[in-house]
């Protein structure tokens, strides 16, 4: 199986994202641009939702409009920074549910652990947008998806702002059947596992706990 990988190169995403990317953005500016974004991720995330037809009155005439028909939507966040690209998603689909996967390092092991998962139970049914602004080493995608499919869940997307090339090789090894989209590949990773260029720690940026 081929990996979908889709880069939104939209021009509009590539001047927000370049605004966010600065470090003298402000947490109000980066949560701004980081939702407007993510309005564009989903549209892109979500293009293949299936229609079918209703009948609707127009002041001027009844038409055959076409309405969303296939499976309902679950949004899952991962803690915490995928709280930033929830509130996007939920201004798309108001109706979605939502879920949230809190995954931690294990300084031993240097794996992501779980120690939070609420996600509604009826994944089969139902289409599963996985955010996380960040896909650096890729092992906290990994492990999201993978405890969405032991659950379950058969149509998955994963939704990112930023991209390591390590972290899509990972990613897609592990998850060939589930489409990425994200706004930028960038170039690597450094040392600590940071993104480069990237834009720092996307949860102190969103929630302002720099030093915290
Ligand atoms: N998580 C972040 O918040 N930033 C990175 O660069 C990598 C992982």
């Amino acid at each position: 199986m081929t990996a979908s990988v889709t880069v939104v190169d939209h021009p509009l995403v590539q001047h927000k994202l370049t605004l966010l990317r600065r470090k003298e953005a402000s947490t109000a500016e980066f949560r701004k641009l980081l939702r407007e974004i993510g309005l564009f991720l989903g549209y892109e995330a979500l293009r293949d939702l299936p229609l079918g037809k209703i009948m609707i009155d127009t002041p001027v005439c009844q038409m055959e409009a076409p309405i969303l028909a296939g499976k309902k939507l679950t949004f899952i966040s991962v803690l915490r920074a995928g709280d930033g690209l929830l509130g996007p998603m939920l201004d798309l689909v108001p109706s979605a549910r939502v879920g949230q996967i809190g995954l931690a390092r294990n300084e031993e092991t240097l794996m992501p652990e779980k120690y939070f998962f609420k996600v509604p139970r009826d994944t089969a049914a139902r289409v599963n947008v996985v955010l996380d602004p960040m896909l650096a080493t890729g092992h906290s995608a990994v492990r999201a998806v993978q405890e969405m499919k032991d659950i379950g869940a058969k149509d998955i997307r994963f939704v990112c702002l930023l991209a390591a090339p390590e972290g899509i090789k990972t990613f897609t090894e592990a998850h060939p059947d589930v489409p990425l989209i994200t706004a930028s590949i960038d170039e690597r990773l450094n040392e600590k596992a940071y993104i480069v260029p990237g834009l720092g720690d996307a949860g102190d940026r969103l929630f302002g706990t720099k030093g915290v």
